[in-house]
């Protein structure tokens, strides 16, 4: 432990009778994603070419393709990468939310509708849509607005052995002040121990 390690951290219980009553569906809303051990979860211009060579526990993929009822994305990672039809390799099926300034010169997608509205607005149409599974927010600007408002409930990682040096982070918040998270895991504040070496190339 060094001298930054925050030893009184007070925690709020992240979920309360308010948290879910504010919701109109029972799912929640995971800010879900395969990040890099340095932080990002895309690389430059959006680049995924990255998250190739990494294993995932057996029906991982499977758990996720079956609890997720809707995805809300947002503009840019849309226009990067415009198929809905790669979400969890093809297997998963099901609405996709857009969420942009400019619908209008959207060019339109089966099971995609692009909104125009406020961030909370975009969740309570999301988790409508899910109908009782999960909204997963694959955005980490849409999911930094919602963090603000209480309207996360999981951030939810995959963390790979890679570092990237540049790209999209999951949270891009300079001036801000930290955002003191619990785990979900058996002890709440730990710390938690991964040990890697680079891999040589030749
Ligand atoms: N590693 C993983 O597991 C994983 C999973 C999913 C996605 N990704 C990656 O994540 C990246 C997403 O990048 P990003 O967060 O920088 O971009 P993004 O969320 O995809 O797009 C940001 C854009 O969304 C629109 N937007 C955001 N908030 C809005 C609001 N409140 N109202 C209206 N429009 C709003 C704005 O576009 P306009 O102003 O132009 O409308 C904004 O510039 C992509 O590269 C994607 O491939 C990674």
């Amino acid at each position: 432990m060094d001298a930054k390690t925050p030893q009184n951290t007070v925690v709020t219980p992240a979920a309360s009778s308010g948290d879910t009553e504010r919701r109109t569906a029972g799912g929640k809303v995971l800010w879900h994603f395969t990040m890099s051990l340095d932080g990002f979860v895309a690389g430059p211009n959006h680049a995924m070419d990255w998250m190739t060579g990494f294993s995932f526990r057996p029906g991982l993929i499977e758990e996720y393709v079956r609890t997720t009822g809707a995805v809300l994305g947002g503009r840019d990672g849309w226009d990067a990468h415009p198929d809905a039809g790669t979400i969890y390799g093809g297997a998963w099926q099901g609405p996709l939310f857009v969420l942009t300034h400019h619908p209008e010169d959207a060019r339109p997608a089966s099971g995609v509708t692009f909104l125009h509205c406020d961030v909370s607005e975009a969740v309570r149409i999301g988790l409508e849509a899910a109908d009782g599974k999960n909204l997963e927010v694959f955005s980490p600007t849409i999911g930094r607005q919602l963090l603000e408002r209480g309207l996360i409930d999981e951030i939810d990682l995959h963390i790979v052995p890679v570092l990237l040096g540049e790209g999209i982070r999951l949270f891009d918040n300079p001036g801000g002040i930290p955002v003191r998270l619990e785990s979900l895991d058996d002890d709440r504040s730990a710390a938690v121990n991964v040990r890697y070496r680079p891999l040589t190339t030749s």
